[in-house]
């Protein structure tokens, strides 16, 4: 096996493909032969990543702007993937937006909008590509959180920990519905990635205390370390994983 080009012939959906790390494995997978299916509702972000995707020699189609809280964009992503690719063999169920506020200033629309835009969301892409992904007996892998596991003291992250713990737990079942159709369903919950969101921590004295001193790695991850865990799960040398979450933190859970 050439393991340079574990995706060949493959054909990867990756939502949010415009942000940090969306791009970051559409470029991975691109890198290693996936034909690249990017969907993003900010069309800026989603365009600069077809950019370097092409630039890098990749094959990138893009849908954008597709809100994915939106069943039939959803679909149109999928019926864009298989008019140009003939098929999806991966979906990265990477795209999402959290809002946050402690519970005595959380307000319905703020805890309703992060369900809707990081579980929902989640839900509606993978019911869109379910069909084509028992075809090729394909594989997803979803974005949970350091959050899903684990309370951080500055972060006012109710909604977004039922969110992240909605789309961990979600994951375990999808495996055992998918099981039957050869579908592997995997996560990855990063804990601090520096993307342009939290880019601050590194500058505030308190933050730092809390997000990276409770990292073994004492700093922030990148988003190319992300992108290297999706990679494996997405790929055959993950054949035997299922209903698993691989946490990219930096060592925070484990002490
Ligand atoms: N950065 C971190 O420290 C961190 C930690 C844990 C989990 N995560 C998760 O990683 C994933 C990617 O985050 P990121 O840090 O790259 O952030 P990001 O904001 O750079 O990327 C997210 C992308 O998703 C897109 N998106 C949001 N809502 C969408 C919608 N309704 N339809 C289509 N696209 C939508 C955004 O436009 C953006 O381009 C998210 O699921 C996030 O919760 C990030």
């Amino acid at each position: 096996m050439d393991l340079t080009k574990r995706f060949a012939g493959k054909t990867c959906i990756v939502t949010g493909s415009g942000g940090s790390i969306g791009r970051a494995t559409a470029l991975r997978l691109a890198a290693e032969g996936a034909n690249i299916v990017g969907c993003d509702v900010v069309a800026e972000g989603a365009a600069e990543t077809v950019r370097l995707v092409e630039e890098a020699g990749g094959a990138i189609l893009s849908v954008h702007p597709a809100d994915l809280t939106e069943k039939a964009q959803c679909e149109r992503v999928v019926g864009e993937a298989l008019d140009r690719f003939g098929g999806v063999d991966v979906l990265f169920n990477n795209g999402a937006m959290a809002y946050f506020a402690w519970i005595d200033e959380m307000d319905d629309e703020t805890w309703t909008k992060t369900i809707h835009e990081e579980l929902d969301i989640v839900f509606l892409m993978t019911r869109a590509a379910w069909p084509e992904l028992v075809k090729s007996e394909g594989a997803i892998v979803n974005v949970a959180s350091l959050s899903a596991w684990a309370g951080i003291e500055l972060l006012p992250a109710l909604a977004h920990t039922a969110a992240k713990g909605g789309v961990l737990s979600m994951t375990r079942q999808l495996a055992m519905e998918g099981r039957k159709h050869g579908i592997r369903a995997n996560s990855v919950s990063p804990g601090t990635i520096l993307t342009n969101q939290t880019q601050f921590i590194k500058d505030d004295p308190e933050w730092s205390r809390i997000q990276l001193g409770r990292a073994m790695m004492n700093r922030m991850g990148e988003p190319e370390e992300v992108a290297g865990a999706v990679a494996f799960l997405a790929s055959e040398d993950a054949s035997y994983v299922t209903g698993a979450d691989l946490r990219v933190d930096g060592g925070v859970l484990a002490w």
